[in-house]
């Protein structure tokens, strides 16, 4: 059991590929509320944490902003989206950054598809929170306090 800090902590979240669609893409596995909406939720619960928010459907982007936050943040919560089963470049990127981060999914991948199973992200980052709904990402920063 760790202890509670008081101190702020700055937290960057990153959304991947087709994150931007949240709340209109199959809402059956991914629910029918925008990021937007749920990241204002989220900020009230949160007041001691600054949260900041990227989406991006272009890998090259989600490299730039690892290595952009990863040496001064406290944290980062990723969900590299389709990325996460393909992406060599953005498991670097976090490996190569001081900042540690957890990998998020809103669906539980390992009830899909069997090439969702496979994660490049899962053994650089420190912990991973999938199948929660939106809920992941609360779970998340809850990790970092
Ligand atoms: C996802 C799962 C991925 O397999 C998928 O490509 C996504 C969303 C999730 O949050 O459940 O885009 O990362």
């Amino acid at each position: 059991m760790k202890a509670y800090t008081n101190a702020v902590q700055r937290i960057q979240i990153i959304n991947g590929p087709n994150l931007n669609l949240l709340g209109k893409r199959e809402p059956s596995i991914y629910g029918d509320q925008s990021f937007e909406a749920f990241l204002d939720n989220l900020k009230t619960l949160y007041l001691q944490v600054e949260l900041t928010y990227f989406q991006s459907n272009v890998e090259g982007e989600i490299v730039n902003k690892i290595q952009e936050v990863g040496f001064d943040y406290d944290g980062i919560i990723i969900n590299a989206g389709a990325y996460t089963h393909t992406s060599i470049a953005i498991a670097d990127a976090i490996r190569a950054i001081k900042t540690p981060a957890i990998e998020v999914h809103i669906s539980n991948v390992y009830q899909r598809e069997a090439y969702r199973h496979q994660s490049y992200l899962s053994e650089v980052c420190k912990g991973c929170i999938l199948g929660f709904g939106l809920d992941s990402y609360r779970l998340a920063i809850e990790s970092f306090l």
